[in-house]
């Protein structure tokens, strides 16, 4: 039981630690900050020696809220970088924020192999430290199991040799043993509890093997808006994802094409739903980020020179299984598929997901239905003026309308290698 207690208790310890904090940071800072050098913000390698923590969560938690409470170290600090911007960060808890301290004090220096435990402490206390779901717990268990049965078959074997009996009926002692625990109220709450999170651990592994899937609509790391650019100013799909037409693979743009814009439109002008400047006159946020992967310094307006630059980490969010072969160019080129066939109203998403399946059910419906399409180039006909080759397939099937299912788009082979 106690050991049962201090697992307990080890999972419900709110963490302060350092590998948490460097998540943290990698995901929420890095595009701005970094420990040993001056990116967009300062670097924060020795922030912890300059100011007090009490002053370092209010900064990071709201910095906005804290220059208008007065803070003149704030206020100075903010001075001093001309303006540029830290957007609030309300979803981090103080211990997220000690954390991401933490990491700052720490670096990224490999820590030391299996530091010592400190003197007294609990060393299965020091266990989580490995982190989540480690399976040492699962065997803890079943050795924490195991001796109990054990020590049962001992004390019923000596009870039994006290009172003469012969000691050895394995099934007794099972059944016995079995009848024993299942009257324990104890052992029964223990089990159940244990069975449920067994239950949970694989409903959540379950959900989380789908994960890619209709509707999947990851955080990326840039709010970048369809619906703004696609949209609203009616940027076309192909100034960003070009290579969808001649190329197998659609592909996301690289920072560049953002610059040919964003070099000009820094995010000062946008504005919100009633019509206020959304960041009061300065630059966006959202676009500083696009200055700190390619390296553009907004002020001086130039490339920093031996900038290293770091691309942006996009989440992936259609990813058909190896074993599928997809060809961008098939579709949108010979196939004339048009891309929100496929994709959905793109150009109004705030936020982009996957529209379709994806899965093969769906490749072959399509091929099922739709029609080849004899006007365009690659079926309109031979180049000595014969009949096109949907024609040609018309009288081939004798059937009104040629599908891609004609031509092969159900063979296993055209879609598995
Ligand atoms: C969009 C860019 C950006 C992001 C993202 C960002 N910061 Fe900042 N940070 C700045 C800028 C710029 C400053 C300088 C003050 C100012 O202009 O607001 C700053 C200042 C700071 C300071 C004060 C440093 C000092 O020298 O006193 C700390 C601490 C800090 N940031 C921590 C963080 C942490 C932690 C995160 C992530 C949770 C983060 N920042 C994310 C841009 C950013
Ligand atoms: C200004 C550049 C730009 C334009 C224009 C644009 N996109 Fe994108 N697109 C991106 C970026 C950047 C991403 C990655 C970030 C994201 O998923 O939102 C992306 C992601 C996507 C994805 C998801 C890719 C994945 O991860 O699986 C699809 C699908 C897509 N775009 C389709 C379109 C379509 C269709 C249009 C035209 C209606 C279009 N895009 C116009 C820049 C652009
Ligand atoms: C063809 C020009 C063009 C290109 C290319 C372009 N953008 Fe934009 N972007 C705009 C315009 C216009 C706005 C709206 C600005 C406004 O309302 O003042 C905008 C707004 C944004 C915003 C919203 C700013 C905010 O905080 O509200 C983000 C983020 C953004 N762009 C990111 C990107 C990224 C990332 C890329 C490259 C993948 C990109 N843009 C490429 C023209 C472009
Ligand atoms: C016939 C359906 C279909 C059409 C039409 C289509 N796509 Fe896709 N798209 C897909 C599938 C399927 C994937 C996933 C491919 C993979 O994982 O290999 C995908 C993936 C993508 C991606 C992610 C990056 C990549 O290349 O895997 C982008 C971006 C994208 N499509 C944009 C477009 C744009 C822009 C158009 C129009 C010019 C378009 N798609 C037309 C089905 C389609
Ligand atoms: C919206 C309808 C649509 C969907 C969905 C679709 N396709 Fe297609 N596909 C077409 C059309 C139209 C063509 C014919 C292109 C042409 O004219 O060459 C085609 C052709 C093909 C071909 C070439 C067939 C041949 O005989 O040359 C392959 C391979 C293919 N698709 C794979 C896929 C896969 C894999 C998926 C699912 C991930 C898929 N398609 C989903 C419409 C679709
Ligand atoms: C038009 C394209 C297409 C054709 C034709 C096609 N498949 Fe598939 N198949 C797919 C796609 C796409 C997937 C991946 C679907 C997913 O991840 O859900 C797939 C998945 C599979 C899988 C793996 C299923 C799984 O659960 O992972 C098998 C097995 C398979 N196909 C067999 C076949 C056989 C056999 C044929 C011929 C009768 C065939 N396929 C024809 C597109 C196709």
């Amino acid at each position: 039981m106690l050991l049962a207690i201090s697992i307990l208790s080890i999972t419900a310890a709110a963490e302060v630690s350092a590998d948490a904090g460097k998540k943290l940071f990698k995901a929420n800072c890095a595009s701005c900050h970094k420990l040993d050098k001056k990116l967009i913000g300062p670097a924060l390698g020795d922030v912890t020696q300059r100011r007090t923590e009490e002053w370092l969560l209010k900064w990071i938690r709201n910095n906005a809220e804290f220059r208008a409470s007065g803070d003149a170290d704030a206020n100075a600090l903010f001075a001093e970088y001309k303006g540029s911007i830290m957007q609030a960060f309300p979803a981090l808890t103080d211990d997220d924020i000690k954390s991401i301290l933490a990491y700052t004090v720490e670096g990224d220096k490999k820590a030391a192999p299996a530091a010592a435990p400190a003197p007294g402490a609990d060393a299965a206390a020091q266990a989580p430290a490995e982190g989540g779901n480690s399976p040492w717990l699962i065997y803890i268990l079943g050795a924490f199991l195991l001796v109990n049965l054990v020590l049962l078959f001992r004390v019923r074997n000596t009870l039994k040799q006290i009172n003469g009996e012969n000691p050895t009926n394995l099934l007794e002692d099972v059944d016995f043993i079995t009848r024993v625990l299942i009257a324990n109220k104890r052992f029964m709450t223990f089990l159940t509890v244990v069975l449920a999170l067994g239950f949970l651990y694989a409903i959540y592994s379950f959900l989380m093997g789908i994960g890619i899937e209709k509707d999947y609509q990851p955080v990326q790391p840039i709010a970048f808006s369809h619906k703004i650019h696609a949209g609203e100013n009616g940027v076309d799909c192909n100034y960003c994802h070009s290579s969808a037409r001649h190329s197998k693979h659609s592909g996301i743009p690289a920072a560049n094409v953002c610059m040919n814009c964003h070099m000009y439109i820094d995010g000062s002008e946008v504005v919100d739903a009633s019509g206020n400047l959304k960041y009061g006159g300065e630059r966006s946020p959202e676009i500083q980020k696009i200055y700190a992967a390619i390296g553009w310094d907004p002020e001086e307006r130039v490339y920093m020179e031996g900038y290293e630059q770091k691309p942006i980490q996009w989440i992936r969010i259609h990813n058909l299984p190896d074993l599928a072969y997809f060809n961008h160019a098939q579709h949108v080129n010979a196939g004339k598929v048009e891309c929100q066939t496929c994709h959905g109203p793109v150009q109004e998403m705030e936020v982009a997901y996957q529209y379709s399946e994806l899965t093969m059910g769906w490749c072959i419906n399509c091929h099922r239905e739709t029609e080849i399409k004899g006007e365009n180039g690659y079926y309109a006909g031979a180049i000595d003026g014969s009949a096109s080759i949907s024609d040609r397939l018309v009288d081939r099937f004798h059937e009104e309308k040629i599908t891609v299912a004609n031509i092969g788009g159900l063979e296993c082979g055209k879609c598995h290698y």
